[in-house]
């Protein structure tokens, strides 16, 4: 296979993915409301309980990181596909001034999470009592128990998706940076300093590397796509009180910690057996 049936490969393949995740997320809404848990939340305002404020810092910087995003999307998908004409100057611009933004907050958050005061890496961070709850979290979101377990103020599968996000994110600005040929660092492209002098020299010349670094940086532009789908569906149907609190615009209210008594340890009791779901801890 040459290297452009390769694309046009990863083209319907992805696209395929994609239809696949929106075909199941329509499912699962349909559990949603089939098991109750929809008319729950919706109908009898039984949303999951909060302990903690999520402070302002954090709110800011996810908000520039989710329209920086979908701008990247939506100029990237532009340059590889011209969707319509004329656009390829403003596309371009879109691209290179949401890159350097999304690039530049993403250090700031980092700051943030390891040196600021709030210091809040560690509700990112997955240990082996998150993990040891991964199984009976995932059955929650399958439906298949209502019992969810509550020990940190996100469960083990928004640390993990988080974290794959900054991993991603870093990925994708190396990759992107990657493609940028000219050379303005005293004659260097970034091109050259990022792999050309490496990746370049492994493989036969830079150009090659660059494509490869093309290839990556589309393919991780379709997991971004695919995973802040299911990310924005879930904001909409886990936790809407959560989720407008989160983006400032209506104020969540927290309850005190002291009724859960369990926020550090896995809660012993099994899921209520039977009837319409009974959500017993979410976060
Ligand atoms: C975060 C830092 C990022 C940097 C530094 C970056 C940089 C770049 C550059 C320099 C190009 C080539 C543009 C051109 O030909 O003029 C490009 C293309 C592209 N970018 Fe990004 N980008 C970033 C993030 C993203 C994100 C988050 C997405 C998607 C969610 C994305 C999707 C794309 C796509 C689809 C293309 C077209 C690739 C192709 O032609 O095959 N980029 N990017
Ligand atoms: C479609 C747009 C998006 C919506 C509606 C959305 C919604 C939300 C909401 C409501 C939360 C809070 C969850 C909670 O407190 O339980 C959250 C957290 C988070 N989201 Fe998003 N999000 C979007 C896009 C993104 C994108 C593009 C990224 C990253 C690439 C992202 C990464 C994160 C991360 C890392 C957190 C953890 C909190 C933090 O960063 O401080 N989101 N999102």
């Amino acid at each position: 296979m040459n290297l452009t049936e390769l694309n046009v490969w990863m083209d319907v393949v992805f696209t395929g993915l994609y239809v696949v995740v929106i075909v199941a997320l329509i499912v699962h809404f349909s559990f949603d409301i089939i098991t109750g848990r929809f008319r729950k939340k919706w109908v009898e305002g039984e949303w999951p309980e909060h302990e903690h404020e999520i402070p302002a810092t954090p709110k800011v910087i996810h908000f520039i990181h989710m329209v920086g995003i979908i701008l990247l999307a939506i100029s990237g998908m532009y340059i590889r596909f011209p969707f319509f004409d004329g656009g390829r100057v403003p596309m371009r611009w879109i691209h290179y001034v949401a890159m350097i933004a999304v690039t530049i907050t993403l250090f700031w958050r980092l700051w943030y999470a390891f040196f600021s005061k709030a210091k809040d890496w560690r509700e990112f961070a997955v240990g082996r009592k998150d993990m040891a709850s991964l199984i009976a979290v995932a059955k929650f979101y399958a439906y298949l128990s209502n019992y969810k377990p509550h020990i940190a103020k996100y469960n083990v599968m928004q640390k993990l998706v988080y974290n794959v996000f900054l991993y991603l994110m870093f990925a994708q600005a190396f990759t992107g940076f990657a493609l940028v040929t000219s050379p303005f660092i005293f004659g260097y492209s970034p091109r050259d300093l990022l792999v050309g002098w490496w990746l370049g020299a492994l493989l036969g010349s830079t150009d090659l590397a660059g494509w490869w670094m093309r290839m990556i940086h589309y393919i991780i532009n379709w997991l971004f796509i695919i995973m802040v789908t299911a990310h924005f569906y879930l904001s909409l149907t886990v936790d809407i009180p959560c989720s407008l609190d989160f983006f400032g615009l209506r104020k969540l209210e927290i309850k005190d910690g002291h009724g859960h008594g369990h926020e550090h340890e896995p809660a012993p009791h099994p899921a209520p057996a039977g009837g319409p779901a009974a959500i017993v801890e979410t976060e």
